[in-house]
């Protein structure tokens, strides 16, 4: 039955996943939404079956003489191997946002990650520092944004970012609170990849849209002060507005929550140990 070629190849992602692979669907697929679910189940289903440094998918692959369409064939390839395991999984684009490599967040990003991968979801990590992503929009892209050069390009790194989005069904973001808020890296992030045409758009209804497709976003992030102070000062609920309201719920993730590791003063580990469980429960719960 599986004897002719129809899944292509697209070679390593820059990330601890093994590979990508590529189904013809049509982007507009009403369906998109399940297809992508159901590829990402697919997708680390095939992970489990081969270790990492395997990154070629062999052919032969599935192939279903006498269907009408591409999408068609993908969903009977994706019924092959839904019942082997869960297609609840999920894979989690994790934004990390801490110019140091020795601290508290990275214990977090390590305790949150130990969660997801016992619970079987896969993700990959974009370390904003490391990455050394550009967080000022200039000109150009600011031109494009306010419909002065609607027509200039993405930006390439941009791009890249936005093909992170859309090949996962969820977003973690990990990163110290300063000034009430998160650092200026990771709101650059949100400047520059949350674009016109992209985040949001009007139609010819005037209604607003949005070509992001994310179930599920959670917002992990540690504070000095304390969760009860930040909670009695308002300064939490001023956080989750800003953060979780409009720039999550607001571009069309569907579900948004935010966690705060508060007590988190330097020279202070007394809320440490409690803090990482969260972590790690957050991933192992998603
Ligand atoms: C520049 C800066 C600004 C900060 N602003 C706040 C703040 O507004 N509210 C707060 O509770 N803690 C604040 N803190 C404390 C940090 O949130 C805390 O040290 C951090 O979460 C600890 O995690 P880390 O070891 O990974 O940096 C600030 C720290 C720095 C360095």
């Amino acid at each position: 039955m599986h004897d002719d070629a129809r899944i292509v190849c697209r070679g390593q992602l820059p990330s601890d996943l093994c590979e990508w692979i590529e189904i013809p669907v049509n982007p507009e697929d009403a369906r998109e939404g399940i297809a992508k679910r159901h590829f990402n189940a697919f997708f680390s289903w095939r992970r489990a079956q081969y270790p990492p440094a395997q990154t070629i998918f062999p052919t032969p692959v599935p192939h279903f003489p006498g269907r009408k369409t591409p999408a068609d064939d993908y969903f009977d390839i994706i019924n092959i191997f839904r019942d082997r395991r869960n297609i609840d999984n999920m894979h989690v684009y994790i934004l990390f946002t801490h110019p140091s490599k020795i601290s508290f967040n990275r214990e977090v990003l390590d305790a949150f990650t130990r969660g997801l991968k016992e619970a079987g979801h896969t993700y990959e990590i974009g370390d904003l520092y490391a990455m050394g992503f550009k967080s000022e929009m200039d000109a150009d892209q600011y031109h494009r944004e306010v419909g002065l050069d609607p027509d200039a390009p993405i930006p390439h790194d941009v791009a890249r970012e936005q093909e992170k989005i859309n090949r996962a069904d969820a977003l973690a973001f990990i990163y110290p609170v300063w000034w009430s808020d998160c650092p200026a890296k990771l709101k650059g992030w949100f400047d520059r990849v949350l674009t016109y045409g992209y985040a949001y758009y009007y139609d010819e209804n005037g209604q607003r849209q949005t070509k992001i497709s994310i179930r599920r976003a959670i917002v992990i992030c540690s504070t000095g002060h304390t969760g009860e102070h930040l909670e009695g000062t308002g300064i939490a609920e001023s956080m989750r507005r800003v953060m979780i309201n409009d720039r999550l719920l607001g571009v069309g993730v569907k579900e948004a929550t935010m966690e705060i590791l508060g007590g988190m003063m330097p020279q202070d580990r007394s809320s440490r140990e409690t803090n990482l469980k969260k972590a790690y429960n957050l991933g192992k719960n998603l």
